[in-house]
């Protein structure tokens, strides 16, 4: 029997074949990008800890933007990134015309014939006022200018001006639009920044713990596509241990592919030997990562936690950890923006980073966490 390749994808940025859990945000911003009107979608933020699939929604969403009338520009907030768009733009914006004046590009949206004099467009002029040039001629045949911007980072000057200069695009009426991706404590630093306060307008989307039921189907369907089935209880143990995690879906589902490629079913012991390969990726490329990131006082208060058997109280940790109800609640805020700990209720949070409890409460016990005292 002829088994099709491994279908999952556990690279980072990797579009999935089934985007888990992310129906509404695909619904919503397709329809924005669709509407002949500006919709508040066009203008949005995505934050998620490492593995919450924030760059491989931003690319999805880009080429539902490309077949749907629109440039899309991607870039990642680096030093270079005002240039690196505009020299995208200008590359793109030249494909969709052939030589003979004809369509080059095969969107849907974009019209059959699409005359643009970008090598007009000067460049002795500032930035703002070229790309205004560019985004004005491709508007004019009714294409839209997408930015999707990943890896905020709120301290980079470019970053902030883009945003700035977008802000501009918009106010005189441009169909322009702007997706942004980061870790959540870049994007709070960035919407605290004033220069840019209109972004604590734009749609907000924070990406979650996918629920259960959409990693089960998820996963059946990836491997259905490839060919193979999956059994009700070998699936309920894969999804019960990937915890909602995307990031962890695609390793679990890669690794147990890959433990009898020849077998059409992915039996128990596929899925549980999966599982155990798929635990320790999970602690090289994103458990230990978030560890390091964390501060001795952030440490302190996740360790905290681990007296308690599920959820633990603020009121409990701050007793335990001797610190300021300030230092306290920065601790807490601080873990919370790194996807470590999430809030439960008032006054309540836990562990949400899938195996961090777990790998914690080795590495305290082995003595190898750096706690201030
Ligand atoms: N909605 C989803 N459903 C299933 N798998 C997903 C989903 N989103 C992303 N993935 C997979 O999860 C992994 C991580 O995705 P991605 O690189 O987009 O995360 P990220 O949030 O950008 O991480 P980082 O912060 O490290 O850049 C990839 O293997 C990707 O294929
Ligand atoms: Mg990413």
């Amino acid at each position: 029997m002829h088994v099709a390749e491994n279908p999952f994808t556990p690279s980072f940025g990797e579009i999935p074949a089934h985007l888990a859990g992310r129906n509404q945000i695909i619904e919503s911003h397709s329809r924005a990008l669709q509407s002949a009107h500006r919709r508040p979608e066009l203008t949005s933020l995505f934050s998620g800890a490492r593995g919450t699939g924030k760059t491989a929604l931003l690319s999805y969403l880009a080429e539902v933007a490309e077949q749907s009338g629109w440039v899309a520009v991607n870039i990642t907030a680096l030093s270079g990134m005002l240039e690196d768009a505009e020299i995208q733009l200008r590359r793109k914006a030249a494909h969709l015309v052939e030589s003979n004046g004809k369509l080059a590009v095969k969107s849907v949206g974009i019209p059959d014939v699409v005359s643009l004099s970008i090598e007009n467009v000067q460049p002795h002029t500032n930035w703002r006022s070229r790309m205004s040039d560019l985004i004005e001629q491709l508007n004019d045949q009714n294409i839209g200018v997408l930015f999707t911007v990943d890896e905020i980072d709120p301290t980079l000057d470019e970053m902030v001006q883009l945003a700035a200069f977008y802000q501009h695009f918009v106010r005189e009426g441009r169909k322009v639009a702007l997706f942004m991706a980061g870790l959540p404590h870049n994007i709070s630093s960035l919407l605290n920044d004033k220069t840019v306060s209109f972004l604590r307008r734009a749609t907000h989307e924070a990406l979650g713990r996918i629920p259960d039921s959409e990693v089960a189907a998820a996963l059946e369907k990836t491997i259905r596509d490839g060919n193979r089935t999956v059994d009700a209880e070998a699936l309920a143990e894969a999804t019960q241990a990937i915890e909602g995690f995307p990031y962890m879906l695609q390793l679990v589902g890669y690794y147990a592919w890959d433990e009898n490629p020849e077998a059409r079913n992915l039996g128990a012991s596929a899925i549980a030997n999966g599982i155990a390969t798929a635990q320790r990726e999970m602690t090289y490329r994103v458990l230990d990562a978030t560890l390091t990131e964390l501060s001795p006082g952030d440490l302190r208060f996740a360790v905290a936690m681990l007296q308690d058997e599920g959820d633990s109280r603020i009121a409990d940790i701050a007793a335990r950890i001797n610190r300021t109800s300030s230092m306290v609640a920065q601790y807490r805020k601080r873990l919370i923006e790194a996807g470590v700990i999430g809030r439960r209720a008032r006054g309540i949070v836990g562990f949400d980073l899938p195996y961090f409890r777990e790998y914690l409460q080795e590495k305290h016990a082995n003595g190898e966490l750096l706690l201030e005292d």
